[in-house]
């Protein structure tokens, strides 16, 4: 079995479900590489830091610690030990994340934090193929038309779809730089697919 699997792809593309039961049927941990970045937003959020400030948040981080918990049933966050993973999956946050994961030393930090866990996992986000893991033995690339993410995404927002949509086309644009999937990964477009099926072509590959 491939030590690192890795599934990338945009907001609301499945990437998170997918990769918790894809990693549930193989028997391996799955790491959510997106909560680590909304984990940093929430503290500058919390802190008042400015999301421009790069060596700010740097500084925010060695002293206020965030901690990703990639627990099989779904990640976690803590932040300075609290669990503050009930605050991660908010409006709020969608709108501020891109901004500080834009910057080098912050995506450093992340990277740094994802190296040092232990494989085999299967690991999602947007450039886990391309950057984070070039040598994992298989890539997948989950995309799906906006329209269909933003249905998907409105149930778990406290908002409509029309600001749901607008939120997801500004962060795929916001996000564009860090989204070309690696080469070598296979894409999968999941709009008129299920959960289940999208499970099982991805098994299947991996299997075969
Ligand atoms: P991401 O991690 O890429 O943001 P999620 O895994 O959180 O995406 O999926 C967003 C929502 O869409 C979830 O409610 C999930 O159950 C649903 N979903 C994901 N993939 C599919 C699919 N192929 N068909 C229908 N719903 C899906
Ligand atoms: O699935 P969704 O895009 O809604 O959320 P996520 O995967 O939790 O990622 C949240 C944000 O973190 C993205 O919009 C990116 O700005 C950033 N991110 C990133 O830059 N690189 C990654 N590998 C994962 C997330």
């Amino acid at each position: 079995m491939p030590d690192v699997i890795t599934i990338d792809g945009p907001s609301a593309s499945g990437k998170s479900s997918v990769a918790r039961r894809v990693a549930a049927g193989l028997g391996l941990p799955y790491v959510s590489s997106g909560l680590i970045y909304r984990g940093v937003t929430y503290q500058v959020g919390r802190y008042g830091v400015d999301p421009q400030d790069e060596a700010a948040i740097l500084h925010l981080l060695s002293h206020h610690p965030i901690q990703l918990v990639p627990l099989p049933e779904g990640n976690r966050m803590l932040a300075e030990g609290q669990d503050v993973t009930a605050h991660m999956h908010t409006l709020e946050i969608d709108q501020a994340v891109s901004a500080v994961a834009r910057h080098p030393e912050v995506r450093a930090y992340v990277y740094r934090s994802l190296r040092a866990l232990q494989p085999p996992f299967v690991v999602e986000g947007r450039d886990m193929g391309s950057t984070v893991f070039p040598d994992a033995a298989l890539k997948f690339y989950l995309t799906a038309a906006p329209e269909v993410r933003a249905r998907r995404r409105v149930g778990e927002r406290d908002a409509d779809y029309a600001t749901v949509l607008a939120d997801l086309l500004r962060r795929d644009a916001a996000d564009a730089k860090q989204i070309p999937p690696a080469p070598d990964a296979i894409i999968i477009d999941t709009s008129a697919m299920g959960l289940e099926e999208v499970v099982n072509t991805i098994l299947e590959r991996i299997r075969t």
